[in-house]
Order: structure tokens, then sequence, then C-alpha cells
């Protein structure tokens, strides 16, 4: 990533030329009675070796309904921290991507964090690099740091507070309650978004999630024609001009909780389709529409799911338990300084009643 650091100027075009978005891997296609013997290997292996699967939303439908069939967790990223923490299990299978992983390692340094690929990521991780970032913490020292989840550990090390988009809105409003300016990366359309809705004196980073920043808008209002009875349900890393066009902005599992608890019968889903699992079993009757990723004379890259994420499948997931292999690790005294943010953030969704699982209460 080529930016100037003599009093660093990022910019979106430089982080997003910086970023190779790989193809969405194909697996081997299993038939019914292969996939049931495969989960039925993986519930075994999970048992023998007192481990838990922790899935996000995202993942493959058979890892969801597999991690819910175990006694794992199913949800967002703020929930998928605070499971870690609660489980009795020795090793914490994490089926998401590596800030993921590394959230439960910084918070459970004493259990084994696995992940089927370790080089699942996320380009929201990539664009923000520590060493660029805490110069630019530097040069902002009357700012308090404010970071997405979606960061490594050493960026995280660098933040005041850590928080995720089911949490970010009060805890950037309670900041800005105590006269507090914020920097916050590195997502710069959830940035603006939480700049917008609590007039917060808000630093961006110029970060993006690619799968997100595909949505467009122009065809959103195109469907929207088509559909004019459909809510219009939308993850706040998406563009400025989808976000406007929302019945709903909200995390994984707020989205998750409209389309079960609104009373329309069709949605138009903007964030990655992975949700589609997880929205169809809590509103089975529902049709769900994919946002359009690709405007005219335009073509998606990601096209509503994340490459990342499409890392997880079963077959890697027992490759691992086999193995032992794609542990986390994390040097200690980064790790210390990342568990700061970490816990201010679930200290604070301890104190406000704030979860990141939906489970229909
Ligand atoms: P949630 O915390 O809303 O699940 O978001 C995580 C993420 O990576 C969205 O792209
Ligand atoms: Fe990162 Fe976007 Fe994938 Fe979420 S969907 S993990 S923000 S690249």
């Amino acid at each position: 990533m080529r930016m100037s650091t003599n009093s660093i100027k990022i910019s979106a075009d430089a982080i997003r030329n910086s970023i190779k978005v790989p193809k969405h891997p194909v697996w081997p296609e299993l038939s019914g009675e292969e996939k049931a013997e495969l989960k039925e290997r993986i519930k075994l292996l999970l048992k023998e070796q007192n481990a838990v699967l922790v899935a996000h939303y995202y993942t493959d439908g058979d890892l969801q309904a597999l991690a819910e069939e175990t006694g794992g967790c199913v949800a967002d990223s703020l929930e998928m921290a605070r499971f870690g923490t609660s489980t009795h299990a020795e090793t914490i299978i994490v089926c998401g991507v590596r800030f993921m992983g590394e959230t439960s390692k910084i918070l459970n340094p004493e259990k084994r964090v696995l992940m089927p690929d370790l080089d699942a990521t996320c380009s929201l991780d990539v664009g923000c690099p520590a060493d660029l970032f805490s110069q630019y913490c530097d040069e902002h020292p009357d700012h308090t740091v404010v970071v997405y989840a979606n960061t490594s550990a050493a960026v995280k090390a660098r933040a005041d507070w850590m928080v995720t988009s089911g949490i970010a809105l009060p805890i950037v409003s309670h900041l800005r309650e105590r006269g507090e300016k914020v920097l916050w990366a590195p997502d710069r359309h959830l940035g603006k978004y939480i700049e917008k809705v609590t007039g917060t004196d808000m630093l961006l980073w110029p970060g993006s999630c690619v799968v997100h920043e595909e949505f467009k808008s122009v065809a959103l209002e195109r469907i929207r024609r088509l559909h004019p009875d459909a809510a219009v349900l939308v993850h706040p890393e998406s563009p400025e001009h989808v976000i406007d066009q929302a019945d709903v902005v909200g995390s994984t599992t707020q989205l998750i909780k409209a389309v079960s608890e609104m009373e329309q019968d069709k949605f138009i889903v903007a964030t990655d389709d992975g949700i589609f699992w997880k929205m169809q079993q809590v509103a089975p009757h529902k049709t769900l529409i994919s946002a359009p990723t690709a405007g005219e004379g335009a073509t998606c890259e990601s096209c509503a799911h994340c490459p990342w994420m499409a890392m997880n499948s079963l077959q890697n997931l027992e490759q691992v338990l086999i193995n032992g292999d794609n542990e986390i690790h994390i040097d200690e005294a980064i790790r210390q300084k990342a568990l700061i943010p970490i816990e201010r953030m679930l200290v604070f969704a301890e104190e406000h009643g704030i979860s990141g699982k939906y489970t229909g209460d």
C-alpha cells in the first residue's frame, strides 16, 4: 500500500488497490449420504477433543447447522467474542474470518483456538496495517481511538475501544456525551453512518468491505420499484446511498431480527447472502431478495458473498480437527493491550443489555 507518511494521507483508492480479492473456493460436491457421514465424523471429533464450534452468520449453512446441533454458537461478531468466554470447552473452532479467531484467542488465552483456514481474512483488516494506523493515531492524540472488530490484534492494541456493528452506535453516542472526539477505523461507510446518526466529531480511516461496497444504489432503486411491498435491510458497511434507502440499518443480528419481527413478507437484503440460512430458519415463509451488486456495465467480484468467509467448509473443518493445525497464536504483549478495548466493549454490552445473537425472545 503506497501512502504518504509525512503527516499521513491515506486514500480509499490506495487501500482498495492494495487488496487482492480471492476467487470463491470451490468445494467438492458431496452427496447427501457423504455429507451426513462427514457431519457425524466431525461430531465425534468435537466430543473427543472437548471442542466447540463458533460460526458467523455468513458461513455456509451446513456449518451453521452443525454448530447449533453440537451446542456451539451461531452469531454476529459481538456474540462470537462473548461466547468463547462462557464455554467450558478447551478448544474453540472459529468458523469465520481471522479477526474473529484472534478476538477469541485474546479473550481466552488458556484455550486452543483453531480455524478451518488461517488465510480467511477481511478487506477491512488488510486495509488497516498496524504501523500506519499507529502513526495516524500519534498524529491525533486528542481523539479517542475506536476500532471496529474487523482489525488485527495489533490495531486493537492501539485502540481505546473496540466495537462491532451491533454496538457501535451506543458506544460512540456515549463518547460524544462525554465530549470526546473519535478517531474511527477502518470502515469508512460505517464510520460515516455513525457520524451522521450521532453527530460525533469523527476522523475516518478510509477502509471498506469489498463485499458491501459492491451494493449499487441506482440498481437498488430499480429493484425497490419492482417490489414496493418489500422492506429494505442494509448492513452499515454498505455505501451511503444504499444505507439511505434502508428501512432497517443494522448488524447481522439486527437484520435477522427484522426479518423475523417485521410484518412484511418480502425483504431486499444488502449484506452477505450467507445470512439467508438463518433468516430462512427464523422466518421460513418470507421471501428474501439479494440487493443488486452490479449496476449497468459493472461486474461484481464478491457478488454478495465474502470470499474469505467461503473458505470455511465441512471438509477443512474435519481436517483441522484431525491435524490440530491452524492454531491462532498472539504475542502476549499485544494480547494484553488488545484485551483492554475488547473488555471495555463487553462490559458496556453487559451494562446495556446488548446481545449479538437472535434468539427470538
Ligand atoms: P456483524 O458483527 O454485524 O456480524 O458483522 C461482521 C462482518 O464482518 C460484516 O461484514
Ligand atoms: Fe470483512 Fe466484508 Fe468479509 Fe465482513 S463481509 S468479513 S467486512 S470482507
